[in-house]
C-alpha cells in the first residue's frame, strides 16, 4: 500500500475532483503532473461547490501537502486567483503546503493571443481549446523558447528571455494582425509576480523524493482524460501534455516505481468538450436529457459538453494504455430512469467490427457504434449506501462493464458529495488506506 495514480478515463470531466478530494485523506501529498487552468475540478463540501483549475483536488484537506510538478504550465494570473479564492473559503495555502515546480512553463501574455489566432485560422476544424494559452505553452517549451517559473527567481534572465521571445513574437504577429507586444511592460508585470510566486518554488523532484523516503504516501493527480492525451488521445483534438500514466514521471520527476497502483476515472456514460470525433455522441432527446441532469457544461468554459453512451472500446483502450488496476464509476444517478441504457461494444467499420480503439479522427469519424442494450435503472442509485442496495439492473450494467473493460470497478459515486460514494473494500486493499480514511472521518 503506497503511492496511487488517479486519471480520467474518457476525454475529461469523468469527476476526478471529486473522486481525489474523497481519498486524499488516505495520502499525504497531493501531486499534479501536467496541464494547466484548461481543468475543471468540481468539488462539493458540505454543499459547498468549489472549482480548482491548476491547484491540486487535495487542497481542501489542510494536513496534504499540494504539489505542482513541472508537466504543468501556469499561468500565474489564474493561480493567484484560484489561490485568493481558497483563501477567501478559509483554505490555508502557504508555502508549506503548496509548492510548484521551477521547471514548470510559464503562460505569457502572448501564448492566449497566438492560440485564438491558431483557432481562428484553422476554421472548421477548429480543436475548440479552452483558449488560456495552454497549447502555444507546451509549444514554446518544445521549441525550447520556454520561460521557466524558476526563471522568475534572476531579474536579469527573465528580462533576456522575455525580450527574446518578444521580438521573436512580434516578427509573428504582424501578418497575424496582432499589436506588437511591450517587452519592458510584461518584464514588469511577471517581475511583480516572481515576488509573489518565489515562496512556493521548489525543486519537486527532490521534494517528492524526500517525503517518500520519510514515508509519506503520494497521491498522483492526472488532469484531462486519457483520450485528450498528446500522444495516445484523439490527435490532433487533443490537449497538449501528457494526461496518461506516463505522464505522472515526466511531469514530477519520479521514478515509474513510485508509481503503484492506477485508479481510473470513468463516467457511466460519454461527454466530450470541444471538437473532435465522438463515436457514441447521441444528437437526440436522450442526450439533451443526459446533458441537462448531468448538469454537462465545462467547468472552465461553462461550454455545454456533448454527451452519449457508455464506449466500452474507448474505456479498455485507456485501461491498456494506463495499467488501470481500479475503476471508479461516477454519475450513473444520471441515467436514472432514462429507459433503455446501451453501451458501445466495438465499431462497425468498412464492413468489419474493430474491438480496439482506433485513435485516428479519421477512422472514428466513419465508424457506427455496435451496441448492446440493458433495461435501466429506475430505482434510485442515489439512495444506496451499499453495493447491495442498488437496483439490479444497475448491478448488471456495472458487471457488462468491468468484462467488457477487462477491469475491476472498485468504487461507485452517486451524487456529487463525498457521502454520495460506495467503496468497494477488498477491491481497493493495497490501493489504498481505507481506516486512514475512516480516522480522518471520525
Ligand atoms: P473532473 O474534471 O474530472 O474533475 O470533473 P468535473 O468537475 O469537470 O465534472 C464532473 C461533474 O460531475 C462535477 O460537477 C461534479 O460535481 C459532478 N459529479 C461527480 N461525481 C458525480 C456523481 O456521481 N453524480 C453526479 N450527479 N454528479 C457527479
Ligand atoms: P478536466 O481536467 C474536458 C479539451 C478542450 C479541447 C481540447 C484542447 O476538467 O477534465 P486545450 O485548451 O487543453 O488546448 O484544449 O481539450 N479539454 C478538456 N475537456 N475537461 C478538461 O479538463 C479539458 N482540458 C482540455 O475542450 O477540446
Ligand atoms: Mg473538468
Amino acid at each position: 500500500m503506497a503511492n496511487l495514480l488517479v486519471l480520467g478515463t474518457q476525454w475529461g470531466d469523468e469527476g476526478k475532483g471529486k473522486i481525489v478530494d474523497l481519498l486524499t485523506p488516505a495520502f499525504d501529498v497531493v501531486a499534479r503532473y501536467q496541464g494547466g487552468h484548461n481543468a475543471g475540478h468540481t468539488v462539493y463540501v458540505g454543499g459547498r461547490k468549489v472549482v480548482l483549475h491548476l491547484i491540486p483536488s487535495g487542497v481542501l484537506h489542510p494536513a496534504t501537502l499540494c504539489v505542482i510538478g513541472n508537466g504543468l504550465v501556469i499561468a500565474p494570473q489564474a493561480f493567484f486567483r484560484e489561490v485568493e479564492d481558497l483563501e477567501s473559503l478559509g483554505v490555508r495555502l502557504d508555502a508549506a503546503r503548496l509548492a510548484v515546480s521551477r521547471h514548470a512553463h510559464l503562460i505569457m501574455p502572448w501564448h492566449p493571443l497566438v492560440e485564438r489566432a491558431g483557432e481562428e485560422g484553422r476554421g472548421e476544424k477548429k480543436i475548440g481549446t479552452t483558449c488560456r494559452g495552454i497549447g502555444p505553452a507546451y509549444e514554446d517549451k518544445a521549441a525550447r523558447w520556454g520561460i521557466r517559473a524558476g526563471d522568475l527567481l534572476d531579474l536579469d534572465v527573465l528580462r533576456d528571455k522575455i525580450r527574446d521571445n518578444v521580438e521573436v513574437k512580434n516578427r509573428a504577429f504582424g501578418p497575424l494582425g496582432l499589436p506588437a507586444l511591450d517587452a519592458e511592460a510584461v518584464y514588469r508585470e511577471y517581475a511583480d509576480w516572481g515576488q509573489r510566486l518565489s515562496p512556493y518554488l521548489r525543486d519537486v523532484s527532490a521534494l517528492l523524493y524526500e517525503r517518500m523516503k520519510a514515508g509519506d504516501r503520494v497521491l498522483f493527480e492526472g488532469a484531462q482524460g486519457v483520450l485528450l492525451d498528446l500522444d495516445h488521445g484523439t490527435y490532433p483534438f487533443v490537449t497538449s501534455s501528457s494526461s496518461t500514466a506516463g505522464g505522472a514521471c515526466t511531469g514530477l520527476g519520479v521514478g515509474p516505481k513510485t508509481v503503484h497502483s492506477v485508479l481510473g476515472i470513468t463516467k457511466a456514460y460519454t461527454t466530450r468538450v470541444g471538437g473532435g470525433p465522438f463515436p457514441t455522441e447521441l444528437l437526440d432527446d436522450t442526450g439533451r436529457t443526459i446533458a441537462s441532469r448531468g448538469d454537462e457544461f465545462g467547468a472552465t468554459t461553462g461550454r455545454p459538453r456533448r454527451c452519449g453512451w457508455f464506449d466500452a472500446v474507448a474505456v479498455r483502450y485507456a485501461c491498456r494504455v494506463n495499467g488501470v488496476d481500479r475503476i471508479a464509476l461516477t454519475k450513473p444517478d444520471v441515467l436514472e430512469k432514462i429507459g433503455e441504457v446501451s453501451i458501445a461494444i466495438g465499431y462497425r467499420y468498412k464492413g468489419e467490427v474493430l474491438r480496439d480503439f482506433p485513435s485516428e479522427p479519421w477512422v472514428l469519424e466513419r465508424v457506427s457504434p455496435v451496441y448492446k442494450s440493458f433495461p435501466g435503472w429506475n430505482d434510485s442509485v442515489r439512495k444506496a449506501r451499499r453495493y447491495e442496495q442498488l437496483p439490479r439492473t444497475f448491478r448488471d450494467y456495472i458487471r457488462v462493464i468491468e468484462d467488457l473493460v477487462e477491469t475491476p470497478i472498485a468504487v461507485i459515486s452517486t451524487g456529487v458529495e463525498r457521502e454520495d460514494t460506495i467503496l468497494l473494500e477488498e477491491r481497493l486493499e493495497g490501493l489504498v488506506d481505507l481506516g486512514r480514511m475512516r480516522e480522518d472521518r471520525s
